[in-house]
């Protein structure tokens, strides 16, 4: 209910700024928030995690989790922390982030800002998730080459395994110089082998995220890659490149189609694979778009720019519109409910 006046304020300062006060007023009223449980029929069993609902924030909202707390206690059944180096770094010059509000969409060039691995696993002791699902986010320091990379994917896994719920290796920020490169055959292979040794000692499930911006050969790739080292999922998309907006990577409403026909593609390619999941994520701003994924087979979605643009209502709305449609056909459970769509 409040969203609607602090938007008014937030979106007349800078957008990085509003981001910075928005979530250390999350970090301060935190522990002060009672979270409301999601309706018991929207639970979900995936990666042999249960989920309160197939609903969940997107990486990036909170690079450095402080305000885990907070955002547990609104409907996200799953809140995924990151993108984490190993050391700490600034990120780009500012400023590097820009609102689209008529298109719903946002531009960010942030790199990897970040408070390093040892704040940040020092910050999720420290917080309180509240039964829901926390994710790690995981990416390489900037100043680490391409060819060292896998050591530090490899070590940010050791140090979050034992922590987090799952863990994502994200290879597809069009922010990091040369980054995506490691989506390309070898440099993925390599880095899956250097997790893989980690993952031994404390298996936790990992998933990778792709870009909007490859194309079909290049995501066949990555999926023989996710099945030959027994991925838990691939989580898709995040953010794509449109040279002529500026640098950096676009999300929202603009990413919509690009997200939609990679999903489209993974879905097909996993729909014989049903212990991968895929985590829908780019362009998702009604209820209508998370249920067009749904009928495609997919399950779990993440938010992020439509939630800054349209707040925790959002949220509410969705969760709404699932109960009254779950209603109409009867369904007891999600499975039921997404059988009931096709
Ligand atoms: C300001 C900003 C920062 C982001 N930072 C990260 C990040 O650190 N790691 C990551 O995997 N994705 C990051 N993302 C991408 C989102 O997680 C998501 O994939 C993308 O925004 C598409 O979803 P949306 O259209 O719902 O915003 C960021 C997005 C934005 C807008």
């Amino acid at each position: 209910m409040l969203y609607p006046l602090f938007k008014k304020f937030a979106f007349k300062v800078d957008a990085e700024v509003a981001h910075e006060l928005t979530i250390k007023s999350m970090g301060l009223l935190g522990p002060w928030v009672k979270p409301k449980a999601s309706d018991s029929r929207f639970k979900l069993k995936a990666m042999g995690l249960s989920f309160q609902s197939p609903i969940g924030l997107a990486a990036g909202l909170d690079k450095n989790a402080e305000a885990i707390n907070f955002l547990t206690y609104l409907p996200f059944s799953f809140v995924e922390v990151g993108t984490v180096t190993p050391l700490p770094q600034a990120g780009n010059p500012k400023p590097r982030l820009w609102r689209y509000p008529k298109e719903e969409s946002l531009r960010n060039c942030m790199g990897f800002n970040n408070l390093g691995m040892e704040q940040v696993y020092k910050n999720i002791l420290n917080s309180n998730h509240r039964n829901k699902i926390l994710g790690v986010n995981l990416g390489k320091n900037k100043l680490t080459t391409n060819e060292n990379a896998p050591k530090d994917y490899a070590c940010l896994y050791e140090k979050f395994a034992p922590i987090a719920d799952y863990l994502v290796i994200n290879v597809s920020s069009p922010n990091t110089p040369g980054l995506r490169d490691l989506l390309k055959d070898e440099g993925l292979r390599e880095l899956f082998v250097a997790v893989d040794e980690k993952r031994k000692n404390c298996p936790k499930p990992l998933l990778v995220k792709v870009s909007p911006d490859m194309n079909v050969e290049e995501l066949t790739s990555v999926v023989t890659l996710v099945k030959e080292f027994k991925l838990s999922g691939i989580i898709a998309t995040n953010t794509t490149i449109m040279a002529d907006r500026g640098i950096g990577g676009i999300s929202g409403k603009l990413l919509s189609a690009k997200a939609q026909y990679t999903r489209n593609v993974l879905l097909d390619q996993l729909k014989e694979t049903r212990d991968i999941e895929l985590i829908g994520v780019g362009g998702f701003s009604s209820y209508e778009e998370i249920l067009d994924f749904w009928k495609s087979g997919g399950r779990l979605v993440q938010l992020y720019s439509a939630f800054v643009f349209q707040g925790p209502n959002l949220l509410f709305a969705i969760e709404k519109q699932l109960a009254a449609d779950m209603k109409k056909v009867g369904a007891e459970s999600f499975d039921d409910f997404q059988s009931s769509l096709n």
